[in-house]
């Protein structure tokens, strides 16, 4: 047996923890592993060579994806979709490993209806892929924002600023939530749920009249607020998933100013980006995503094809592509309130 190996979408920590458990599960059972280069992209050009032992040495901890990633989207062109199909014929692939998120494993699904054996992995820092608690990366992405959040504290609470924190979070407020109920923000605004501007100021206002003169706000990059009329133009190209750059928005920088404007308290944004993306993952991370990386060889093992490996209540299962694709799991609403009891 011979599988492909591949990452899509953005990195996060934690795809060379996987990489490393696909190949050794897949070494282990005597099966060669062709690691894709640089996500959808490889397969379209035949960019791609054997995984030996010693390539998936060494990387456990390491971030980044020593495969390369892209956000390619084969199924907009069918040339390239062809292009596929072919070169998982020519390089005899008899079953692909796609580790991603909604984009990728969407991706994985329409390569499966057209009869290639795939098996996907999920992973993205935004935790929004459905029918998995947890995504590799999102752990490691929380824990930079909670570091984050700790300094910013000391030196928001010195300067008694309001402190905006963006994070990433296109359409779901995961990294927001979880991030800022264990940093103790002080405010969190999510795409899921809507609110204006001008309630965060009253919180400011309302938390500065208790004597707390310093807020934490955090907003995720998705969150969007009825008082900033903007349109999708002005961020420029849609990538071929049709997405725009949402650092281009600078939704933070906006929030500060008009908090500043409105309230006259001094404020400050900062603005975690990549540094989200980047550094060692976690335990967590590790764990999973050994958990799932050896999961996904075990289900190509059965011959089961068409699936996601997910994460749910501490087992491994798997979730057919089908209920995956084109679908984004919200943010639990329920710790978004839990986090407005500490507000
Ligand atoms: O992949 C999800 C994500 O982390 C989003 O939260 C964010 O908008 C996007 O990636 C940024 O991606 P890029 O690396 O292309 O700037």
């Amino acid at each position: 047996m011979r599988i492909g190996v591949l990452t899509g979408g953005g990195d996060v920590p934690g795809l060379n923890a996987a990489i490393r458990a696909v190949a050794r599960r897949a070494f282990q059972l005597d099966w060669e592993v062709i690691g894709i280069k640089n996500g959808w992209l490889g397969l379209i050009e035949g960019d791609m060579g054997p995984l030996m032992p010693d390539d998936v040495s060494g990387i456990l901890h390491v971030g980044g994806t020593i495969l390369g990633t892209s956000r390619t989207n084969p199924l907009k062109e069918e040339e390239d979709l062809q292009r596929c199909l072919k070169n998982v014929d020519s390089y005899g692939l008899d079953a692909l490993v796609a580790i991603g998120g909604d984009d990728t494993l969407s991706v994985a699904h329409g390569l499966h209806q057209r009869g290639v054996k795939v098996v996907g992995v999920p992973k993205t820092m935004d935790n929004d892929v459905p029918e998995t608690d947890y995504c590799i990366g999102f752990d490691s992405a929380v824990t930079t924002v909670v570091e984050a959040l700790d300094k910013l504290h000391t030196t928001a609470s010195a300067h008694h600023r309001a402190m905006v924190v963006e994070v990433m979070g296109r359409y779901a407020g995961w990294v927001a939530v979880v991030g800022g109920l264990a940093g103790g923000a002080d405010f969190i605004a999510i795409p899921e749920v809507p609110c204006t501007i001008d309630e965060i100021c009253q919180h400011v206002k309302d938390r500065w009249a208790r004597g707390r003169r310093f807020s934490i706000i955090v907003v995720a990059e998705g969150a969007k607020f009825p008082e900033v009329k903007e349109s999708e133009e002005e961020l420029g190209e849609k990538d071929a998933f049709g997405h725009v750059r949402l650092d281009r928005r600078g939704i933070g920088a906006t929030v500060a100013r008009e908090i500043e404007e409105r309230t006259g308290f001094e404020s400050r944004v900062v603005v975690l980006g990549h540094l989200q993306r980047g550094g060692s993952p976690t335990l967590f991370d590790r764990l999973l995503a050994t958990r799932l990386g050896v999961a996904a060889v075990d289900l190509l093992k059965e011959d089961k094809h068409g699936y996601m490996v997910a994460y749910k209540g501490n087992e491994v299962v798997p979730v057919e592509l089908e209920r995956i694709a084109g679908r984004i799991k919200e943010v639990d609403l329920e710790l978004y309130e839990l986090a407005r009891i500490f507000y």
